[in-house]
């Protein structure tokens, strides 16, 4: 099978990239991987996979003869007809979508009638009909673009590679359009093939919509608390119905990430841009920075001021089964705390690297008892397994005070509560 398949470059070897060319190679690809790190190459080429990523390691290393890194893109060039974009594209100050990196890759890219472009990057839609455009200005019509939103989940990118949900190919109807759907075919995915525009559009518009939800849960389970119902039960009660379903309906302290903050204020740019005002989204947007400062509002209620008050954090990265701290809630939650005058300790079990280069003035603990240690209270941010599974007398007899904000609806309260703590959680009691 191996032989059969075709060869794919993968430009941008960040958790989409490296995930994506690590599954092409599974499935039998030669992989050839660019990145304009020259670190990470050298590490990749050492067999170091920068990122942690679940199952990632071993994937690379079982398919390791079929994978090729590079910073040099004539590499890929010479050798495949596909070159997947996998750059990043972050905010802007304006939160429009950076598409700097997007753009040197084009840039890049020689006249050539036997290419195409693959857009994994997250990008607004009408980004492919403008690199169309620049191609067809700058002689290289020839060059062919397609659409290949990525929906993969950081945590969980390996498995989601191989079993993904849909796969959308947006395309002009041309060879490249009809080789990227090849590719894909072996996973059996159903497949949504499309034009260039509404395959840029699914992304976002998924991406929003998740991130709805969690701002709509959030704030049921801010008036449950003034009403004494349990969002627990009303998410359960509401989650079997077929129309709404169980998923992103776990309230917390706001959503965070690479993707859905991005995403959502690149929609409502876009949209603002295109000459429509997007309320809601201003209001998810909203309603998840506020959800974040909530938890100060908790902790004030319970200690009063937080001026001299020792605060722990049970996880940084923004959320479980990653190392990734772009826009993780720990990053205002450790902010503000300082700002109000509290030491705040922090620990995260993998996330601890890239943390320290975004957290300062906290004290960074070995472990989450060592955390707790001289705590006033404890904050759960982060809902990774080993603290589901604490000791909480430990925790108790470790901590001055004994408050704990169940950020995440994560710890069984009556745990927490017979190891002689308070227990509060997101809208239940
Ligand atoms: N992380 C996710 O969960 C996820 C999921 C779906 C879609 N996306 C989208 O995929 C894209 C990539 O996200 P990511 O999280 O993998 O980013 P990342 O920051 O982890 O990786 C991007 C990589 O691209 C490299 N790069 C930048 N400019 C380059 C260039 N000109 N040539 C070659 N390499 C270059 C960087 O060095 C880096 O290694 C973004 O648009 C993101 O929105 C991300």
């Amino acid at each position: 099978m191996g032989a059969e398949r075709e060869p794919i470059g993968v430009i941008g070897t960040g958790y989409v990239g490296l995930v994506t060319a690590a599954g092409f190679a599974e499935l039998g690809s030669e992989v050839h991987c660019i990145d304009i790190d020259a670190g990470k190459i050298e590490r990749l080429k050492g067999g170091e996979i920068p990122i942690w990523e679940p199952g990632l390691t071993e994937l690379v290393e079982k398919n390791r003869e079929r994978m090729h890194f590079s910073t040099d893109i004539s590499d890929a060039l010479e050798r495949t007809r596909l070159l997947f974009v996998a750059v990043g594209t972050p905010p802007t100050y304006s939160g429009d979508a950076d598409l700097s990196a997007v753009h040197a890759v084009v840039g890049a890219m020689p006249a050539s009638d036997k290419h195409a472009l693959v857009m994994k990057s997250t990008v607004p839609c009408g980004t492919g009909e403008n690199i169309k455009r620049l191609f067809k200005d700058t002689g290289k019509e020839g060059f062919r673009y397609v659409s290949c939103p990525e929906f993969l989940k950081e945590g969980s990118a390996v498995a989601d590679f191989l079993n993904p949900d849909r796969v959308v190919v947006g395309d002009d109807g041309d060879w490249a359009g009809d080789a990227v759907v090849d590719l894909y075919a072996p996973l059996e995915a159903p497949l949504v093939r499309t034009d260039i525009a509404s395959a840029e559009m699914v992304k976002l518009a998924s991406n929003a919509f998740l991130a709805t939800k969690i701002s709509f849960i959030n704030e049921i389970a801010n008036v449950c608390e003034e009403t004494g119902a349990d969002v627990t039960e009303v998410a359960r009660g509401m989650g079997l119905d077929d129309r709404i379903g169980p998923k992103f309906l776990q309230p917390g302290i706001g959503f965070g990430g690479s993707c859905f903050p991005k995403d959502v204020s690149a929609l409502k740019q876009l949209a603002g841009n295109s000459g429509y005002h997007f309320q809601l989204l201003n209001s998810v947007i909203e309603v998840n920075e506020l959800q974040k400062r909530r938890v100060i509002g908790k902790l004030q209620k319970h200690l009063g001021s937080l001026v001299g008050k020792r605060i722990a954090l049970l996880g940084l990265a923004f959320k479980p089964n990653t190392d990734d701290m772009r826009e993780a809630s720990s990053l205002v939650l450790s902010a503000r705390l300082q700002a109000a005058g509290a030491d705040v300790s922090v620990y995260d079990p993998v996330a601890e690297d890239e943390a320290r280069k975004l957290i300062h003035g906290v004290r960074f603990a070995t472990d989450a008892i060592d955390c707790a240690a001289d705590a006033d209270a404890v904050v759960l941010v982060t809902e990774w397994d080993e603290f589901k599974t604490l000791d909480w007398s430990a925790v108790a007899g470790a901590m001055s005070g004994t408050v704990i904000i169940d950020g995440r609806n994560a710890l069984d309260p009556q745990s927490v509560r017979a190891a002689g703590l308070e227990y509060e959680g997101v809208g239940r009691t």
